[in-house]
């Protein structure tokens, strides 16, 4: 008999390595991923844009009235085979992920009608199950009965030097300091916003990766998808 499909969700604190290992065992399962901070983090580059949001002012009211003209899609990249993202049509992928962007997304994603537009899209992702959706509220909002819950953690500390590495391999001019004082302002914004605040479903399984490899993480993942997907 063929497998039955499921939905993984996998939530978790900022820059835990929720979308590496999403990726890894949506390629494992042949499942789509999809990477919803990509998706707020597009919304956040339009506002920047447009200069709706700074370093010292947000116009929310100006982004929610302009809602209507955001679209974000996404498209395989045919070299790597994932998916990367589109807004109005322009592959926004690189710029999304800059220190800049990380900076005002939380505010961004604490706004009710732009979490409103992107979860109906989530949820229209997921119709047909065969996902791994990575995000902040995937198993407690997005689809509150996904199959298997994942909640992803490590140390601050620990979760800035990754994020430091990233960054800084990819030519980026940032200070270690800087990062780490991103990681723990987004977390706190994340966690005590009023919509869809940041915390694990109870039917999740918490993971601590802050002393495992992606090797070891990947295996401990793999079989509890296995499992879950033989049960259901
Ligand atoms: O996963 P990420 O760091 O790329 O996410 C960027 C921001 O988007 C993060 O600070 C919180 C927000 N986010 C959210 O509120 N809900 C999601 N499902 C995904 C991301």
């Amino acid at each position: 008999m063929k497998d039955k499909k499921i939905i993984i969700a996998i939530d978790g604190h900022s820059s835990t390595g929720k979308s590496t290992v999403a990726k890894q065992l949506a390629k494992a399962l042949k499942y789509i991923y999809v990477d919803t901070g990509a998706m707020y983090r597009a919304v956040a580059l339009y506002a920047m844009r447009q200069g709706f949001i700074n370093e010292s002012e947000f116009n929310q009211e100006e982004l929610e009235k302009n809602l209507s003209s955001i679209n974000i899609k996404f498209e395989i990249n045919a070299k790597t085979g994932l998916a990367e993202v589109l807004l109005n049509g322009e592959n926004v992928e690189n710029e999304i992920r800059t220190l800049r962007v990380s900076k005002h997304v939380s505010k961004i994603a604490a706004v009710s009608s732009v979490r409103k537009k992107l979860v109906e899209q989530q949820q229209r992702m997921g119709q047909d199950k065969g996902i791994v959706m990575d995000g902040r509220d995937i198993g407690t909002v997005v689809f509150p009965n996904a199959e298997l819950k994942l909640f992803m953690t490590a140390t601050a500390k620990d979760r800035a030097e990754r994020r430091f590495l990233e960054l800084t391999e990819k030519g980026e001019n940032v200070s270690y300091e800087d990062v780490l004082m991103n990681v723990v302002n987004r977390d706190h914004i994340d966690s005590t916003r009023k919509d869809s605040p940041l915390r694990k479903a109870g039917d999740a399984i918490k993971i601590d990766n802050s002393n495992l490899t992606l090797e070891q993480q990947f295996d401990q993942i793999f079989l509890l998808a296995e499992t879950t997907i033989k049960n259901s």
